[in-house]
């Protein structure tokens, strides 16, 4: 299998390197338009391997010649967030920049599944998949897994827990209107309702709501360690074929009473990519502000097609 990873920043090289330690492809292409980068910093990876131990081959390049032929892409290409900007600000640009990284990729690689990276991230993804024109399974968004991973992160360390017991779903647009789901959050098999009262778990879910934005504050810069973790995770269940079951931004044609925009939402992954959109059942509450996330996504895409159109 080949895994082509676009935009070699920070978030692009720690996708790569991530799938490349899972050594579990033949071959990832680290591809941007700065001429030796990707060259350098894949060149860094594989004198890593006989360390880390893999096999996998790392390829920088600045030609979509070199990634022909891939089967699963990540378009991290953009530009990143700076202090006092929501990732809705950087609409006009990266969608520019992912319809042209798209076209370009799609040609060698017409039979590929696409994950996004960029932001707005559930915007991003519908442009990714209207310039291919893959079928909806082939194209997601990563957020859901990057969300839940903070989300986890933060209760575990409120709680003293190891973080392999906790299970957590997510669902909603990746941005400050996400929508955690404490209902279906368990510690061990335990509701984390009944572990936590209502205001701390209140706490780190607004903490997780702008987890990407306190990461931003602190360091000038977009996070990269768990988003590129996040991503390399997604593409092992896709070469794995194993079924995970995982928050992404999917192609919503009616399921939770939405339909015609990608929006996080838990998915199965395997070969093929998307291989359905899982249901669960909502309350009221959560239902309401899922359609509010919703809303604010359908708001983006309305801005970027206003934008496209002047
Ligand atoms: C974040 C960026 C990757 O949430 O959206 O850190």
């Amino acid at each position: 299998m080949k895994v082509t990873v676009v935009g070699a920043g920070n978030v692009g090289a720690t996708v790569a390197e991530c799938v490349a330690r899972k050594d579990m492809v033949k071959e990832v292409v680290l591809i941007d338009i700065v001429e030796g980068l990707p060259q350098g910093k894949a060149l860094d990876m594989q004198e890593s391997a006989p360390i880390h131990l893999f096999d996998t081959r790392v390829k920088g390049t600045n030609d979509y010649a070199d990634t022909a032929g891939t089967d699963i892409c990540v378009i991290t290409a953009g530009l990143p967030r700076k202090p006092g900007m929501s990732r809705d600000d950087l609409l006009a640009k990266n969608a520019s920049i992912v319809k042209s990284v798209t076209e370009q990729f799609a040609v060698g690689s017409p039979n590929a599944i696409i994950i996004i990276v960029s932001n707005p991230l559930d915007v991003m993804t519908y442009v990714s998949y209207i310039t291919s024109g893959f079928p909806s399974e082939r194209v997601m968004g990563m957020a859901g897994v990057l969300d839940t991973a903070r989300y986890r992160a933060f209760l575990s360390m409120e709680l003293g827990v190891s973080v392999k017991d906790i299970q957590a779903l997510l669902m909603g647009g990746h941005g400050d209107t996400m929508v955690p789901l404490p209902r279906y959050t368990t510690i061990g098999g335990v509701p984390v309702t009944e572990l936590l009262d209502r205001e701390r778990i209140g706490a780190i879910v607004d903490r997780t709501k702008t987890g990407g934005g306190e990461i931003v504050k602190l360091m000038g810069t977009s996070a990269w360690y768990a988003p590129g973790a996040a991503a390399a995770e997604m593409v092992e269940a896709i070469v794995k074929d194993s079924g995970r079951v995982l928050p992404a931004a999917a192609w919503l044609s009616g399921q939770y009473g939405l339909d015609g925009l990608f929006i996080g939402a838990p998915v199965r992954l395997g070969a093929g990519g998307i291989q359905e959109v899982v249901e669960v059942e909502l309350t009221a509450d959560e239902k309401a502000l899922l359609d509010e996330s919703a809303q604010h996504v359908r708001a983006n895409l309305a801005s970027l097609e206003r934008l496209q159109r002047a």
